[in-house]
C-alpha cells in the first residue's frame, strides 16, 4: 500500500532531511511516526504524496510507482491519499459544508450526491449540524473534525495525518485520536506523525521512529496473543 524503498531526500545544498528510509505500510494498518523536530516527519509525507520528489530511491503508493508517475496523474494518486495538517488549513470564508465538499466538486460529481455524502462526513465526524457555519465559528478541535471529513470525502485509502493534534488540548487531541482509529476501523490505512508519547505507548500501535533523516526504531503492532495476555495478566 506504502512502500518506500532506500530513499534519501537532499536539500541542496546539504540537508540530508532522509536517508535510505525503507518502509512497508499495508492495508489497513495503524501506523504512528514519531521523533524530534526537524527529524524529516512532514518531508516523507510530502513525497508520500507527490508534493516533492526524492532525491534517490523508489516510492510505491496503491500499487503505483511515484517515478513514473505523470504530472497529469497527480491530481489522480491525491484523490487515493487524504491529508490532514496541524493547522487545519480550512478555507475561512467558505462554510464547513463547502470546505468538505470542495474535493467533490473538484472532481465533477453531481450537486445532490455532493449534499448527501457531506451530510454522511459530518455526521461520521460528529458535526451533523455544523454544515453552515464558518470555520472561524468552530473549536479547533471541531476546525480538525471538517478538515478530516474533508480528507475522507473522497474516500481514500490511506489517511496521512502531520501532527494532526499539535495545535489541540490533550482531551480534545485524544477525541481526534479516537475518530483516526474509528476511521482506521472502516478499513483505511492511517499514518499519522505526531510527537505526543501518550497517543503511542496507547493501543499497541506499530510505530516507526525517525531522527535526523534515519528510521531509528521500530515498534511493531502487538499481536492479538500479546494483547490477550496482557488482558489475562490484568485479571
Ligand atoms: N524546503 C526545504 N528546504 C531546505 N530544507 C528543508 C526544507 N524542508 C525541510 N527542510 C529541512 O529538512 C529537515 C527535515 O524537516 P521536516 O521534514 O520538516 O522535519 P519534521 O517534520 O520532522 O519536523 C530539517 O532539517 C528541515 O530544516
Ligand atoms: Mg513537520
Amino acid at each position: 500500500m506504502i512502500k518506500l524503498t532506500h530513499v534519501y531526500k537532499i536539500y541542496q545544498p546539504s540537508v540530508h532531511a532522509l536517508s535510505d528510509i525503507n518502509i512497508e505500510i499495508q492495508k489497513g494498518e495503524f501506523v504512528y511516526l514519531t521523533g524530534p523536530s526537524g527529524a524529516g516527519k512532514t518531508t516523507l509525507f510530502r513525497l508520500i504524496t507527490c508534493y516533492d520528489q526524492p532525491t534517490s530511491g523508489a516510492i510505491e503508493v496503491a500499487g503505483v510507482d511515484l517515478k513514473k508517475i505523470k504530472p497529469q496523474d497527480i491530481p489522480l494518486i491525491r484523490r487515493k491519499i487524504g491529508v490532514v495538517f496541524q493547522d487545519f488549513k480550512l478555507l475561512k470564508n467558505r462554510t464547513v459544508f463547502e470546505n468538505i465538499a470542495l474535493p467533490l466538486e473538484l472532481a465533477g460529481i453531481r450537486k445532490a450526491e455532493i449534499t448527501d455524502r457531506v451530510n454522511l462526513a459530518l455526521e461520521q465526524v460528529g458535526l451533523k449540524y455544523k454544515g453552515p457555519f464558518y470555520p472561524m465559528h468552530l473549536s479547533g478541535g471541531e476546525q480538525q473534525r471538517v478538515a478530516i471529513a474533508r480528507a475522507i470525502i473522497s474516500k481514500p485509502g490511506i489517511l496521512i495525518a502531520d501532527e494532526p493534534t499539535g495545535n489541540l488540548d490533550a482531551a480534545l487531541s485524544e477525541e481526534i485520536m479516537d475518530l483516526f482509529a474509528k476511521i482506521n476501523a472502516q478499513g483505511t490505512t492511517v499514518f499519522i506523525a505526531t510527537h505526543n508519547l501518550a497517543f503511542i505507548t496507547k493501543g499497541n500501535r506499530r510505530v516507526l521512529k525517525i531522527d535526523k533523516g534515519h528510521i531509528v526504531e521500530h515498534v511493531p503492532s502487538a499481536s492479538r496473543e500479546e494483547i490477550k495476555y496482557e488482558i489475562e495478566l490484568d485479571f
